[in-house]
């Protein structure tokens, strides 16, 4: 199988890293914009082959969509990251125009592929893709509940004193400072809910600390975080690859789900081959159906600024 991610920046060759390693890909080809830098990024890659153990082709090209032809699954990553103190929508005016031109270039070369879209704002983003790039809304898939839900489990397992591996949870909603929905009341230690442990409040500081997870690292790094991201597009793509049918929060069209229309956000998705096989409908309390509604609402504003 082959895959694109454009972008050959820290999320980007993150994400190829990632993908590599795991070995279940034929090809990844990293395309930027820059002169060499992706097939710099590509080469330093390959020098790992050995050491990691993996055949996995990566090759670097410099924005020359021609030979991103065929892939399987393309992964959107490129466009300005945050600063310190800044959010992810104040990314729009810049992401939006490379957003677009980059999706249009990979499908004009690869028209059956599954798109990810990793750029911030990222609901917005992906609804952009939605909106102008007449590719089936089962090919259009925005990430960052896997990311958010991966710093769940970090903050769960801290709080708990508990290894990861034994921590569950998820997050839903928009992938913003704000608008996140982490599901404590279902998140698990070892299948038993977590409120047998630790207090509501300790559970609400964990609800805090999750909803700024980007921009905590953005503070302490001075730009926004690699490694989370790189892995949690690595899983996705794992999943279409090999066709795994796992559940991830993705952000997905929605047109009735969750109460909710004309609108990408993050909610249970089955991903598979076909790319968003199923949205899962949770039964949600009325404080969560709420937590959601005030979230849409965020995304809705932000998506209010795009020239479509
Ligand atoms: C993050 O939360 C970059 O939005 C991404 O780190």
């Amino acid at each position: 199988m082959k895959i694109t991610i454009v972008g050959a920046g820290a999320v980007g060759a993150s994400c190829a890293e990632y993908i590599a390693i795991k070995n279940f890909a034929s090809e990844v080809v990293i395309l930027d914009i820059k002169e060499g830098f992706a097939e710099g990024k590509a080469m330093d890659l390959m020098q790992t082959a050995s050491l990691n153990g993996f055949d996995t082709k990566i090759v670097g090209v410099t924005n020359d969509y021609s030979k991103t032809a065929g892939s399987d699954v393309v992964v959107i990553t490129s466009g300005v990251p945050r600063k310190p103190g800044m959010t992810r929508e104040q990314l729009i005016g810049i992401n939006a125009g490379i957003v677009k031109s980059v999706s249009s270039n990979l499908i004009e070369q690869s028209p059956e592929a599954i798109m990810i879209v990793v750029s911030n704002p990222m609901d917005t983003m992906t609804y952009l893709v939605h909106k102008t790039s007449g590719l089936p809304k089962n090919r259009i898939i925005g990430m960052g509940g896997a990311l958010d839900s991966a710093r769940f489990k970090y903050r769960l397992a801290e709080a708990l004193g508990a290894p990861i591996s034994d921590v569950d949870g998820m997050v839903i909603g928009g992938h913003s400072d704000v608008g996140m929905v982490p599901l404590t009341r279902m998140a698990t230690r070892n299948s038993i809910p977590v409120s047998k442990f630790i207090s509501e409040e300790r559970l609400d500081q964990v609800m805090e600390a999750t909803k700024v997870g980007g921009g905590t690292l953005t503070k302490l790094l001075g730009t926004s975080a690699w490694y989370a991201p790189g892995a949690a597009v690595s899983g996705l793509v794992q999943a279409i690859v090999c066709d795994q049918k796992k559940i991830f929060p993705c952000s997905t069209l929605l047109e009735g789900e969750y109460g909710l229309n004309d609108i990408c956000i993050g909610v249970p998705v089955v991903l598979g081959r076909k790319g968003i096989e199923e949205i899962v409908q949770l039964d949600l309390t009325d404080a969560e159906n709420e937590h959601m509604n005030r979230s849409a609402e965020g995304v809705r504003k932000t998506n209010g600024l795009l020239e479509l």
